[in-house]
């Protein structure tokens, strides 16, 4: 088999073999297929596209291209979520404690943040002394014991992806269905979880701006979990705003535990309800949605859910009583508001401006080596419909240092679209493919 030939019967529209997928995947992988081929390979997918099999094949070899971790230790079904990014989404930090307090096991694996978008093990690196390098004798006996552990990915999991993913970076084919869809499910099979829930994003903060194309991408997902059998179900929605109201790792960690004790913004209650009542299905603690969303409000409501939380953050190292007194958490030592130059609506608040003002104050990473700044960031005051008076309070910016302030506030306000009419409601949940 020649890498040429499987190029050119993609390129001309033809659908590969699973032993040309495998070809090409272990070729790449091992150095045996260059740069320069792989390009024109994944090129030629992005203009010709690949039918469910190829798709799931691709997803197989990139999830095998490395170690496949084994969660059977654990009892019960493991049911794993996954965002496809978004700003401010703290949607981890509450449903892990919310789901595992209904008595369903959770083994999360979780990554840093990187650019504009947050990731939870930085946002749990804000609780002094929380340890998220679990060895993996320690998460399996902390998920066993409590429930529930978030740990750091550790090992060589999928490899071809993050090849591939690299080099789809720089040569425009990042924005491909059956490219993304793969790439994500192959570390999330690799993963060890048997159950999967999809949060995909829609909006401007999202990779999928239309919502046909987040349609798309979510069956695309789920139907590779039916083809190599692990049960998946994804939940559309939306981004055209941030999600709650703090972006920034320490104002997150707040505001998930304020969520826990039911005190949270409407819509990261809502999205953390809506997956959390999926996740309950598939881990098969309860059969019906209207009860499996039951147990999950009464977990909010008698403080069980929070005192997992607790539970998680004392056996991790960290200092529990932060759940009960927010001031643990490290504060910035400024704040300044930024103000309104219009009157009239917010019609949209694009996720990202405000995912790089908070990257600018220093709470995200513009390299893999960057240092953060755990207490900074940024706070909304004001969402999509509400209505605002030139010189009102848009937001509040939490920093420590003033040297990039004066960008972060020009992106904070650009981000916000103030118009006359009053914008219809944004549906949060656009729809629940399984
Ligand atoms: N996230 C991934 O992991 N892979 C993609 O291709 C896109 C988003
Ligand atoms: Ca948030």
């Amino acid at each position: 088999m020649r890498a040429y030939d499987v190029i050119k019967r993609k390129r001309d529209g033809d659908k590969l073999t699973s032993e040309e997928i495998e070809f090409l995947i272990k070729g790449y992988t091992a150095g045996e297929i260059p740069d320069y081929q792989m390009s024109a390979w994944a090129m030629a997918v992005f203009l010709q596209g690949m039918d469910s099999q190829e798709t799931a094949k691709l997803t197989e070899v990139m999830a095998q291209s490395g170690d496949m971790i084994d969660l059977s230790p654990i009892e019960g079904v493991k049911v794993d979520k996954h965002s496809t990014g978004g700003v401010g989404d703290t949607t981890t930090l509450v449903l892990a404690p919310l789901v595992a307090a209904c008595g369903a096991p959770v083994a999360k694996m979780s990554g840093r943040g990187l650019g504009h978008t947050g990731g939870t093990i930085d946002k749990l690196e804000a609780i002094s002394g929380f340890e998220t390098g679990l060895s993996r004798d320690k998460f399996i006996a902390s998920v066993n014991q409590q429930g529930v552990a978030i740990a750091g990915q550790t090992g060589n999991l999928a490899p071809a992806d993050k090849k591939l993913y690299a080099l789809r970076d720089v040569t425009a084919t990042v924005d491909s269905i059956p490219l993304i869809a793969s790439s994500i499910m192959s570390k999330k099979i690799a993963s060890g979880a048997d159950g999967i829930v999809l949060d995909v994003k829609v909006g401007d903060g999202a990779f999928m701006k239309t919502y046909e194309e987040s349609v798309d991408l979510a069956k695309t997902m789920v139907n590779i979990g039916k083809e190599v059998g692990r049960d998946t179900v994804a939940v559309v929605s939306d981004m055209d705003q941030p999600l709650g109201l703090a972006v920034g790792n320490a104002l997150e960690v707040a505001e998930a535990i304020k969520t826990l004790k039911g005190e949270g913004p409407t819509d990261l209650t809502e999205l953390s309800l809506t997956l959390g009542v999926q996740m309950l299905l598939l881990a098969g603690v309860v059969d019906d949605k209207e009860e499996a969303r039951t147990m999950l409000e009464e977990a909010i409501n008698d403080g069980s859910a929070l005192e997992k939380l607790k539970e998680m953050i004392d056996n991790q190292g960290g200092n529990g009583s932060v759940v009960n007194n927010l001031d643990l958490l490290p504060q910035a030592e400024n704040t300044v508001e930024v103000k309104a130059e219009s009157s009239g609506y917010v019609e949209k608040i694009a996720a990202e401006r405000v995912g790089v003002a908070a990257l600018l104050l220093g709470a995200g990473r513009e390299t893999k080596e960057s240092e953060i700044d755990l207490a900074v960031g940024v706070e909304l005051t004001s969402k999509v419909g509400a209505e605002i008076k030139k010189g009102d309070t848009l937001a509040v910016l939490h920093y420590n240092d003033e040297q990039r302030l004066v960008e972060a506030k020009e992106k904070l306000l650009a981000a916000y679209q103030i118009g006359s009419k009053k914008p219809e409601q944004n549906r949060l949940i656009h729809e629940i493919i399984d």
